[in-house]
């Protein structure tokens, strides 16, 4: 999954217990699915998702698609049982819900280390992506962010956040803008890309577009998905437009023809190309080569 996983756009959820589904995850074009066992699945169903997830991975998934596994969280009870249960060596990495202190991070490095030696695989392989999805998890992500070497992103949970600080949902989603930029920040401190959490309403395709769009100008690279029709939507907010790739394009060459003439500033269009607006045109160049699918697929 390498060290910065930014090039996931899209993460695919899909429920443990859903055979089926699972099956179809494989093909859907999604960068990642992330195999649930939390919230997706019934508490009565806990234990026949593990199994299910359990022999999906034996069965393999596609190499170029990031397999994620989603355990119920530390505090629940089910962590060790998820674990044991559903954790086979084609996981890339888990995806720790509810988390609220670097602890929490901490406590399943630990687990981790455990599950690498008996499966042999080298020690820190199994990458971490907490989620952020609560106010005192909003407080503590600097931290969490910081708390491990396997941690290869940050996830923001608007649903479970707003119901944790008792705050109105609307689908402009205005409400969550200070901790859901207070989460790309500690990720972007980290070194970490920011993903973001699912858009629930998925018959809702413009305001899908608005919310990725949203978060992308907050700085996040990847996005949460709950249905299939959400995937090429994401890919497509997540990607620069063409004006901007066309824009980056010029900057670079102005930046760089001036670098070449011994200046370390051009002039564009009439404003200053320095090197800051060099390496903010360098990303978007790198986002649009993301977006043709010159890492993790189309
Ligand atoms: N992964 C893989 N396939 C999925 C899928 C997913 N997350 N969501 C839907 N599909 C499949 C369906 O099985 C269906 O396949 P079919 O045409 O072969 O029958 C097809 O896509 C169309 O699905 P649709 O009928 O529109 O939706 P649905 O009513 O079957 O499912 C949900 C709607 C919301 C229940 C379903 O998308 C889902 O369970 N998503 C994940 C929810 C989740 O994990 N939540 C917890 C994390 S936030
Ligand atoms: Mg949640």
């Amino acid at each position: 999954m390498g060290d910065a996983a930014w090039w996931l756009r899209s993460l695919l959820f899909v429920p443990g217990s859903q055979p089926a589904m699972i099956a179809k995850a494989r093909a859907l074009g999604a960068d990642a699915v992330i195999l649930d066992l939390e919230d997706g699945v019934a508490p009565g169903d806990k234990e026949r998702a593990r199994r299910a997830v359990a022999d999906a991975l034996d069965e393999g998934f596609p190499d170029a698609l990031v397999v994620l596994l989603r355990p119920n969280g530390l505090h629940s009870g089910l962590l060790d049982l998820d674990l044991s249960g559903a954790f086979r060596p084609r996981v890339d990495g888990i995806c720790l819900p509810k988390c609220e202190a670097p602890a929490a991070v901490q406590a399943l490095d630990a687990r981790l280390r455990i599950l690498e030696d008996r499966w042999a695989l080298p020690r820190g392989r199994v990458r971490v992506l907490p989620m952020i999805e609560s106010a005192r998890g909003v407080l503590q992500a600097p931290a969490i962010a910081r708390a491990s070497p396997r941690v290869c992103g940050v996830g923001f949970g608007a649903e479970d956040f707003t119901a944790d600080a008792g705050i109105p949902r609307t689908r402009e989603g205005g409400e969550l803008a200070w901790a859901r930029t207070a989460v790309s920040l500690a990720a972007h401190a980290a070194g970490v890309p920011a993903v973001d959490g699912v858009f629930a309403d998925f018959h809702d395709e413009a305001g899908l577009r608005a919310d990725a769009a949203e978060a992308r100008r907050l700085g996040y690279t990847g996005k949460m998905v709950i249905h299939p029709a959400q995937i090429a939507p994401v890919h497509a907010a997540l990607a620069p437009s063409a004006e901007e790739v066309e824009r980056a394009r010029r900057v670079v060459a102005a930046f760089e023809e001036a670098c070449a003439g011994g200046s370390g500033i051009a002039v564009l269009d009439g404003a200053m190309v320095d090197r800051p607006v060099f390496l903010r045109a360098q990303r978007t160049l790198a986002l649009a080569r993301r977006a043709q699918g010159a890492r993790g697929g189309s």
